[in-house]
């Protein structure tokens, strides 16, 4: 294939898919085969191993990353009458999620470098009413969690981690995951851990919210029948464990590809300083890039651009929540959050999967340069 012609999808699961496919398809046809369809072995065989990879006492999957974040909240008792702090700049679920709890959804701006919660701001958020703070890890890269922790012990406010987009990821050699009372994952299919379908875990280190955790995801039973809490229907399929189970087994290995491409896409498009900002990381972090998120003034021009040429981007998030119709009952303002509004107009994601190969990141960079 010619340079000129490359086709850069944003991300590519049917590779991925090829690359494991003799790996995955005895598994499926045994759990079809066995009719195991709802939790079992499998689902409990997959919790253990996804809390030992994250190093957490228990961890308990959903059927979603908005389900384990809303479970994850009702599992600390949080509800109506109650505020809980996160970022402006997240996907809408992190924000739904507290919402249907019944709580108030308590937003602050994010900082200019890193996208993530700018904690200076949080300190102004808190008051009689907030009972926790849920820091996205977003894009893949840790939120600062030492001043976070000290500021939750401060105000006694628990923590609960949307790491939806960071699995595996690490701030002083801890895996995301583990600093919050209790955390969320989403299995969503283009997670750099990803189901075939929709699945989500929360992962802690308590064994009362373990507990209440398997009560809340299955009708509120302990026993079959026996109900003794007002709970949901938020199961992982057992089919969606056997794939994941397979998955986490080259989790390490694809975040590692992932850092490597990041390496190059910032050493490649450092020729385009002034033009194009890239990706800044805090120390001590390992980031696991499940986005590389570049800013630039040309954002919608060079998007256009990048497709005309087969090149396939995102933008995470083009409309900030407080400006989304559906939290206008939330009462914020447009200005309100200067560094997530401007931001949302210049961010740009560049394709990033574990498969991307040294020449697609060239031809990228390359047509960038030819659009700036
Ligand atoms: C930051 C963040 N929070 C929450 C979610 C919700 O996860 P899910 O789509 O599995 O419900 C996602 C992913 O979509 C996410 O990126």
């Amino acid at each position: 294939m010619s340079k000129n012609s490359l086709k850069v999808p944003f991300v590519d699961l049917k590779t991925q898919y090829q690359d494991l496919r003799s790996e995955l398809e005895p598994r499926l046809k045994k759990t079809i085969e066995d009719c195991h369809f709802i939790l079992g072995e499998s689902v409990n065989s997959f919790e253990k191993e996804f809390a030992d990879y994250c190093g957490t006492e228990y961890a308990v999957s959903t059927s979603s990353g908005t389900a384990a974040l809303f479970l994850a909240l009702s599992s600390l008792g949080i509800g109506k009458g109650d505020e809980v702090i996160t970022a402006a700049n997240t996907f809408i679920a992190t924000v739904l999620a507290i919402h249907y709890t019944g709580a108030r959804p308590v937003l602050v701006d994010v900082e200019e470098n890193t996208y993530n919660l700018d904690i200076n701001k949080v300190k102004k958020a808190i008051n009689k009413k907030t009972r926790a703070i849920v820091p996205v890890h977003l894009y893949g890269q840790p939120v600062d969690m030492q001043p976070l922790l000290k500021l939750a012990k401060r105000y006694r406010l628990k923590i609960v981690e949307d790491a939806c987009q960071a699995h595996g990821a690490e701030y002083k050699g801890r895996k995301t995951g583990t600093f919050g009372d209790v955390s969320a994952f989403s299995f969503y299919p283009g997670k750099n851990l990803g189901a075939y379908g929709d699945g989500g875990m929360v992962v802690t280190n308590s064994a009362r919210i373990k507990d209440k955790m398997l009560m809340l995801r299955d009708y509120g039973q302990k026993r079959k029948y026996q109900h003794l809490i007002k709970g949901f229907n938020a199961r992982l399929d057992t089919i969606q464990a056997e794939i994941l189970r397979v998955k986490l087994s080259h989790l390490d290995r694809w975040n590692e590809s992932r850092r490597l491409s990041a390496k190059k896409y910032n050493f490649l498009l450092n020729n385009l300083d002034g033009y194009v900002i890239t990706p800044s990381q805090i120390p001590e972090v390992k980031h696991v890039w499940h986005l590389y998120v570049i800013r630039t003034k040309k954002r919608d021009v060079l998007q256009r651009y990048l497709k005309e040429n087969g090149i396939f981007t995102g933008i995470h998030y083009p409309i900030p929540i407080h400006l989304q119709p559906a939290f206008s009952d939330l009462g914020y303002k447009k200005g309100e959050f200067p560094v997530t509004e401007k931001v949302a107009g210049e961010i740009l994601s560049l394709p990033m999967y574990p498969e991307l190969r040294d020449e697609q990141i060239e031809y990228v960079v390359k047509k960038i340069e030819g659009c700036l």
